[in-house]
């Protein structure tokens, strides 16, 4: 299913969705979460008694549309004990992470900043879990002493930083509540997604070795005062489009359980995130689908008394942004056929993931005008570097003042930077048709001032 529809367009034309997060108006104009986006750049907005601009590059997300993704997510689960803990990096902005609290979400955080983010949103400690390879002692300590009894869970990933929990745990003169993450060594084949993003192999630095799971739990057997297991999870890639690997996982993480179950007290089995999301080549299966499998798994090995939870970044976000950018102008060069080029005013800096993943996001005009005679452009960025690239697309010859990046509300502004000197790009919040939030962007100077803060 895509979430994109249109009536007429380059390259999303032909593409028919069950449930659109963006259309095409009948006039040509780009629809987000019921806004026309035409003109969404120049409108001024007034911000503690300012009045700026919006301007662009600008991410764009659909807040309603987000929690619509999580409400579907929540039924798969039927009633059954669970927890869905957003995974928060995958957009970070206030209003995105409320409305997924709002809709029963916790949060899986991997860094100190995360988990106060998280809280400052709503989510109370018991439904935040906290994954990471490198967790610093500040870090454990912030998991630890949260609220009453600490966080849900502190996925470990290491044998070795078991002691290192307990240490600090015992620290606070608290109990620290952990799951083990194993690394289920599904072979990357079978993952089958983009290298950087696959985690559950042999070769990935996460999650425990099954190779280890023996001296995981003398160790955790040895920490008992300070460290208690509640729980078993893996975590095997993200834009999983077909639900084996995360089966495999799953099975791993359901065979563990059962093997630990006479020795700890376990609440609950995690399967991770990962669920893929059409990018454009379409994606066979929901976040459900995975839900559903999973769970008639976890019941064949008779663990339906624990909750299950899940921690999903993408899939509840990343259709229901994207990024609005500027056409600064067109470079044709000599050739057959001739190169063209389209620059923008967005980079890689603002959205990495073409560059970093070789990731492809659609490019469409944020207004087509209908007959519009179309020529493959390679759409670039002004970033000094090569692989500052969104690929070829579609696009009209003639006047074309905008267009939007489809499908970056995940892992989009999260990862952006201010290399080069430009600054982080401004990002608008829509829910019910309307703007219900704005963060700006920071004038050039404040980078300039930055630089130059040490002398
Ligand atoms: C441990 C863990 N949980 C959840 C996620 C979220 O993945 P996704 O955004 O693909 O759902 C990740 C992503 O890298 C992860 O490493």
């Amino acid at each position: 299913m895509s979430a994109v529809s249109t009536t007429g367009g380059p390259s999303i034309a032909s593409l028919g969705a069950a449930r659109a997060a963006v259309t095409r108006s009948p006039s040509g104009e780009l629809v987000l979460g019921g806004m026309s986006l035409a003109g969404l750049s120049n409108r001024e907005v007034n911000l503690d008694g300012r009045t700026v601009r919006i301007g662009t590059p600008t991410y764009v997300y659909d807040l309603d549309g987000m929690a619509r993704e999580a409400r579907e997510l929540e039924a798969a689960f039927e009633g059954a004990p669970h927890l869905v803990a957003y995974a928060v990096k995958a957009n970070s902005a206030g209003p995105v992470v409320r409305t997924l609290v709002a809709e029963g979400c916790g949060a899986d955080v991997v860094s100190g900043a995360e988990l106060l983010l998280a809280m400052r949103c709503g989510v109370v400690p018991d439904r935040i879990v906290y994954s990471g390879v490198a967790k610093t002692d500040d870090e454990l300590d912030l998991a630890i002493g949260a609220g009453e009894a600490g966080i849900r869970a502190i996925n470990v990933e290491s044998v070795e930083e078991i002691p290192r929990i307990a240490a600090r745990a015992s620290a606070l003169g608290r109990v620290a509540r952990v799951t083990l993450r194993i690394n289920p060594g599904v072979s990357e084949d079978q993952i089958g997604t983009h290298s950087y993003i696959a985690t559950g192999h042999d070769e990935a630095k996460f999650g425990v070795p099954l190779a280890s799971l023996a001296d995981a739990v003398s160790a955790l057997e040895a920490a008992r005062a300070s460290v208690r297991l509640v729980g078993v999870t893996s975590h095997t890639g993200s834009q999983l489009t077909a639900l084996d690997a995360y089966l495999a996982s799953a099975r791993a993480v359901f065979e563990t359980a059962r093997s630990l179950r006479d020795r700890f007290a376990l609440e609950f089995v995690d399967t991770g995130g990962g669920f893929g999301i059409d990018y454009g080549d379409g994606c066979p299966v929901r976040p459900a689908d995975f839900i559903r499998a999973a769970r008639t798994i976890q019941r064949e090995h008779g663990l339906d008394d624990l909750a299950l939870f899940c921690e999903p970044g993408r899939s509840l976000v990343g259709a229901y942004g994207l990024l609005i950018a500027r056409v600064i102008q067109r470079k044709v060069a000599p050739g057959d056929p001739p190169r063209r080029w389209m620059m923008i005013d967005a980079g890689m800096n603002d959205l990495m993931r073409p560059a970093l993943y070789q990731a492809r996001h659609r490019v469409v005009p944020v207004v087509f005008e209908p007959g519009a005679r179309l020529s493959p452009y390679r759409v670039v960025g002004p970033v000094c570097e090569s692989s500052d690239d969104f690929g070829v697309h579609d696009l009209p010859e003639g006047e074309l003042a905008e267009v939007a990046l489809l499908d970056a509300g995940a892992y989009g502004y999260s990862m952006a930077s201010r290399y080069n000197g430009r600054p982080l790009p401004a990002e608008v919040f829509l829910r019910g048709g309307a703007i219900v939030g704005v963060h700006a962007r920071k004038p050039i100077t404040d980078w300039v001032d930055d630089r130059l803060a040490a002398g």
